[in-house]
C-alpha cells in the first residue's frame, strides 16, 4: 500500500496536526498525542529549536497542512523553509503571507531535484517515513543529503515496530494485522531502530541519535551531513 501511488492519493484532503506551539493542544492535537503519547509542543522544543537558528534555511519533508511549518517560520524570522509534498501545499500554507521565507514544492518522486545542492541547514520530517517502506526511505535519505550543508542536521519521526510492541498496537491506533501482512498492503510499514541505523549509515548520514525519546510509540532519529 505505501507506495507513491498511494502516498500521493491518500493525504490529498491535507493533514491536519493542530497547532503545534500551543501549550494547550486543541482537539485534533490532543487525539494525535494520545495515541503517539508525546506532546507536540515538547517534541518541537526538543527535536527541532535546537536544530534551528533565526536564520536556518530549513527543509520539511510532507508538510501537509503545514502544523509543522508554521512553527518553524516563527523561529526562522530571516531564513527560509522549503516544504517539499506530494500535495498541492500551496492553498493549505498560503506562502503570500510569508514574504518569500516559505516555498512549496509540489513533487512527484524521492529524488528532490527541484532543490540546490549544499543548501541546508536543517531537514524535518513529522508523520512522513512512517508511511513510507524502507526501501523509500533508503531513497529519500540517499537524494536529501546532496541538498544538505557539510555538518548540517536531519532529524526524522518513522515508525519503530519495536517501540510499539510494547506501547500496544491498539493503545497507538495501528492494526494489529498488520504484523501478518507485506509492507504493500499496510499504511505503516515495518520499521525500527536497526533498520532506520542501517538505512543512514548506508546513505552516508552519520547517526547521532537513533531516538531522541519524546515519544512512547515512534522513534525521532538525529543525523548528521558529515
Ligand atoms: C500524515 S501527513 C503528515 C503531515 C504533517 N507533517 C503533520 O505531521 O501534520 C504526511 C504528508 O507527507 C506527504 N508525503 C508522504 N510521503 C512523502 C514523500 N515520500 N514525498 C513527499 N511527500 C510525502 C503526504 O502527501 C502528506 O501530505
Amino acid at each position: 500500500m505505501p507506495n507513491l501511488a498511494w502516498l500521493k492519493k491518500e493525504f490529498n484532503y491535507g493533514y491536519d496536526s493542530g497547532d503545534i506551539l500551543s501549550l494547550i493542544p486543541n482537539a485534533r492535537r490532543l487525539q494525535e498525542e494520545m495515541v503517539i503519547g508525546g506532546s507536540y509542543n515538547q517534541v518541537f522544543f526538543g527535536a527541532v529549536l535546537p536544530y534551528i537558528k533565526p536564520n536556518s534555511v530549513v527543509l520539511e519533508l510532507g508538510s501537509g497542512k503545514g502544523s509543522w511549518s508554521r512553527a518553524i517560520l516563527k523561529y526562522i524570522p530571516y531564513g527560509e523553509l522549503h516544504a517539499v509534498d506530494f500535495q498541492d501545499v500551496d492553498k493549505w500554507l498560503k506562502p503570500d503571507l510569508y514574504q518569500g521565507r516559505l516555498l512549496p514544492h509540489q513533487v512527484n518522486d524521492n529524488s528532490f531535484s527541484c532543490l540546490s545542492d549544499n543548501y541546508f541547514d536543517f531537514f524535518w520530517s513529522f508523520g512522513v517515513l512512517c508511511h513510507n517502506n524502507i526501501e523509500q526511505i533508503m531513497e529519500i535519505l540517499k537524494n536529501s543529503i546532496f541538498k544538505m550543508k557539510s555538518g548540517s542536521f536531519a532529524v526524522h519521526q518513522y515508525g519503530d515496530w519495536g517501540k510499539l510492541d510494547n506501547y500496544g498496537w491498539e493503545k497507538g491506533n495501528i492494526p494489529l494485522e498488520f504484523k501478518n501482512q507485506p509492507d504493500d498492503k499496510i499504511w505503516w510499514p515495518r520499521n525500527n531502530q536497526n533498520l532506520m541505523l542501517s538505512a543512514a549509515v548506508q546513505t552516508g548520514w552519520k547517526v547521532i541519535c537513533p531516538d531522541l525519546g519524546l515519544t512512547q510509540r515512534d522513534s525521532i532519529i538525529v543525523l548528521k551531513c558529515p
